[in-house]
């Protein structure tokens, strides 16, 4: 895990969005302040830099998360926008809105980002601090609010140091943030949908919009067996071949998903074989997943069998990911 690091905490200033874009470019964690709620940054494009956020968190499990971006430019870059989806975007960013868009053929936002889902979501933060360390960095930036899993979103730079002191690498503190509560999402599908109440209330997305948001339908995680939480409409990504999860022999015809450098029987007769991580690291190996199980969905085997992976550190949300491919979209 992350445990062990020092944290730094500098004061909001010229120093400290400059030191933030730095750790940015190098792959660290970075709480900076967002008019919403304190962010936990990382590079979007740096899918190991991610493992070590969602590791960072704790319990940790891959919920997609919002790529932070400077301007509209650089959103379309990573998502498609239809009429509607330009409407908001122009009448509310920067601000506390998240649209969940469809990616683009050359989205920069690693899969474990997304989640391996074909869309994304983002967000044009107002917050001074937040946009001048995007504008020096460059890249897109994705920010999971600050705080330990389960506990609530961080308002103060004090909150982030009292969860994560010792778990990330630098804390830039731009006092008490001024909305509290975490941005709106809407989802840009055929009719828009309001995936999670947020700063920006719903009725001045309808009235921009025209018509009325439509809410979630109440089976979308019926999966998990839990009511639809926030955000999380068809959250979990589904390759279109079957998948086989503990698998330690590879039947003819089978594509394999491995881990470690455990021998497998029957791995001749492999259709095609990827490995998480030989070395067998769990970050290495949520970094390599979402891409990994695309790829070999391509190969036109019939199945992927997945080697047993363990269940400790970042092993639980990978696990969780893999029995969720594993189940598929029903
Ligand atoms: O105000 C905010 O939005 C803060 C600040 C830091 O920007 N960020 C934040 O992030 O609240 P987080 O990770 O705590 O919540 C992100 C939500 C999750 O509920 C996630 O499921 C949803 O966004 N989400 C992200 N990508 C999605 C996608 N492609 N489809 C559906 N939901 C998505
Ligand atoms: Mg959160």
């Amino acid at each position: 895990m992350n445990v062990g690091l020092k944290t730094l905490i500098l004061p909001a200033g010229a120093a400290a969005t400059a030191a933030a874009a730095r750790a940015l470019a190098d792959g660290a964690l970075v709480a900076f302040p967002t008019e919403t709620v304190y962010g936990l940054g990382a590079d979007a494009t740096n899918a190991a830099a991610i493992a070590r956020l969602y590791q960072a968190k704790g319990r940790p499990a891959f919920n997609p998360l919002i790529a932070h971006v400077g301007d509209l430019g650089a959103a379309r870059q990573i998502g498609r926008f239809d009429a509607e989806a330009l409407a908001l975007a122009e009448a509310f960013w920067p601000g506390p809105l998240t649209l969940v868009l469809p990616k683009t053929a050359d989205c920069a936002v690693a899969d474990l980002a997304t989640a391996g889902l074909d869309t994304v979501a983002i967000r044009i933060p107002a917050h001074p601090v937040a946009r001048e360390i995007l504008r020096l960095f460059g890249h897109p930036v994705v920010a999971p609010s600050a705080n330990l899993s389960g506990h609530v979103s961080p308002t103060t730079a004090a909150h982030v140091r009292s969860d994560l002191d010792g778990r990330i690498d630098l804390i830039v503190d731009g006092g008490a943030v001024a909305v509290g509560v975490e941005s709106t999402i809407v989802g840009c599908f055929e009719a828009p949908m309001l995936l999670r109440p947020g700063g920006l209330p719903r009725a001045e997305i309808e009235r921009v919009l025209g018509r009325t948001l439509v809410q979630p339908p109440a089976d979308a995680d019926s999966d998990s067996g839990q009511p639809l939480a926030p955000g999380m409409l068809a959250s979990h990504y589904a390759p279109r071949t079957r998948v086989r999860l503990g698998a330690d022999r590879i039947e003819p015809g089978e594509a394999l998903l491995a881990f470690g450098s455990h021998p497998v029987s029957g791995i001749d007769a492999a259709s095609a074989v990827m490995n998480l991580s030989a070395r067998g690291d769990l970050a290495e190996a949520a970094a390599n997943l979402f891409g990994y199980l695309r790829a070999l969905d391509t190969t036109g085997a019939r199945t992927i069998a997945v080697m047993p992976i363990p269940d400790d550190g970042l092993g639980e949300a990978i696990n969780d990911r893999l029995r969720r491919a594993a189940v598929g979209r029903e």
